[in-house]
């Protein structure tokens, strides 16, 4: 039999860590999988600092993330500190990198998703499956998409999801986390467990009103079966390459949900730390929370509703647990709390403070308020509005205890 070949696009803070834990993976069952895995790196130079334990001086100033990757195995920059296992092979080109690779892993930040996937067109196996770790919906003028569904169609392939309360570097430093899966992919991978006729997934189009079934269109127009002798893409290989003593997978066959969670949590996590910035303590906090997570669910129902279940929200990684996580100690969390206390913008403290990581959660609460706005009931989803209303100066954070009250009147 052959072996699966992975490829982690992205090798940001998160997709650094996902990249350590599938090497590890790959490592363990080298029945199953080759052991090398490939890691596209968006390229740029770096220059060790001098108290650096990679140092060099006779090496000294800028070099590309690539070489200093592949020779000190560590990323620098978006995962300082952590060793990553030597079968992780930073490459530049991603073109290269998902050269004849079964298993793609997406993991960037979202706003850079659409270009990189336009470059693979044509240049993967046809019959390779992905799981998008991107925390994120796509939004096109009126439409909506998970970035599963979207990155599937584009390049006709399956694609799940996967998404929990996973700090990346908590997760690096191998302290215990759980995460969801959802892979269901049609029937064609006859060796796969076919899907549930409630796990279509969706995209809403307004003007026309029609649901398009996106992932019925790629399997009947473009999709192609794993040949077989490869071993058989399903939930139980799937959690042999992600699972890990430190991180510890359940697999679902809801990928609109597991999506929407990772997603919208994000915005959430903004309002979370305008309260905690000002200095409103544990129970404004948690008043955040609920209010969030009731319109979270709402929205997978009222736009995803063919194919969503309310349970993930409140029942997996991805949902509840996610959410907690992220109002407490996520990124989009700490850089709202420090623009309040600093009063400065939430995107200038992103710049000052991240080192280029990206936050999700401001550009997640315009999308999802332009989306909004198209489908006429922006006002059905106070909380997500009084992020937008702050971000953009039409509120001040002393607002959100009356906007937020409307959800319940
Ligand atoms: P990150 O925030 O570390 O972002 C930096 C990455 O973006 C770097 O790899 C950088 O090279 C890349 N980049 C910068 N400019 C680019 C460009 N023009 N084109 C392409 N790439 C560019 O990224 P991350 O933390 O790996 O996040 C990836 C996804 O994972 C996001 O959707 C995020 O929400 C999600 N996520 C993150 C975490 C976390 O704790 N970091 C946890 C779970 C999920
Ligand atoms: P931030 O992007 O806000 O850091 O959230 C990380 C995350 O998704 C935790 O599960």
């Amino acid at each position: 039999t052959k072996k699966h070949k992975v490829t982690v696009v992205g090798s940001g803070n998160w997709g650094s860590t996902i990249a350590k834990i599938v090497a590890e993976n790959t490592k363990a069952n080298p029945d199953i999988f080759e052991e090398d895995v490939q890691m596209w790196v968006y390229e740029e130079e770096v220059t060790l600092p001098k108290d650096s334990k990679h140092f060099d001086a006779a090496a000294d100033g800028p070099q590309k993330l690539t070489a200093v990757i592949n020779k000190y195995h560590e990323n620098v920059k978006y995962l300082p500190n952590i060793a990553l296992p030597a079968n992780i092979v930073a490459n530049p080109s991603v073109v290269d990198a998902v050269k004849g690779s079964t298993i793609l892993v997406f993991n960037l930040p979202h706003q850079f998703i659409g270009r990189i996937s336009k470059q693979l067109e044509g240049h993967i196996l046809p019959f390779a499956r992905g799981i998008s770790c991107i925390k994120g919906v796509n939004v096109t003028s009126s439409e909506i998409s998970l970035f599963s569904e979207w990155i599937g169609e584009g390049l006709g392939i399956y694609c799940g999801a996967l998404s929990g309360a996973n700090i990346a570097n908590e997760i690096a430093q191998e302290k215990w986390s759980e995460t969801t899966i959802a892979y269901d992919p049609p029937a064609i991978d006859s060796r796969a467990p076919s899907p549930s006729s409630s796990q279509i997934n969706l995209v809403i189009t307004p003007a026309d009103g029609e649901h398009k079934d996106v992932r019925g269109r790629v399997s009947k127009t473009k999709l192609k079966a794993l040949p077989t002798d490869y071993p058989p893409l399903d939930h139980a290989l799937f959690k042999t390459l992600f699972h890990r003593p430190y991180f510890h997978v359940r697999m679902v066959d809801d990928v609109a949900g597991v999506s929407l969670g990772g997603a919208l949590k994000n915005i959430v996590a903004l309002a979370a730390g305008f309260v905690d910035g000002r200095g409103w303590g544990d129970n404004a906090k948690a008043a955040i929370m609920r209010v969030g997570l009731l319109e979270m669910v709402k929205f997978g129902k009222e736009f995803f509703g063919h194919s969503v279940h309310a349970g993930t929200f409140t029942e997996e990684s991805c949902g509840v647990a996610d959410l907690i996580t992220s109002c407490s100690g996520g990124r989009n969390f700490k850089c709202a709390k420090l623009a309040v206390e600093r009063g400065v913008s939430v995107d200038e403290v992103e710049k000052t403070e991240l080192n280029g990581q990206k936050l999700q959660g401001t550009s997640t609460a315009k999308e999802v308020n332009s989306f909004l706005q198209t489908r006429g009931v922006v006002d059905e989803y106070p909380l997500f509005k009084a992020v937008i209303d702050i971000l953009e100066g039409r509120n001040t954070v002393d607002d959100i205890p009356d906007l937020v009250a409307r959800a319940d009147a």
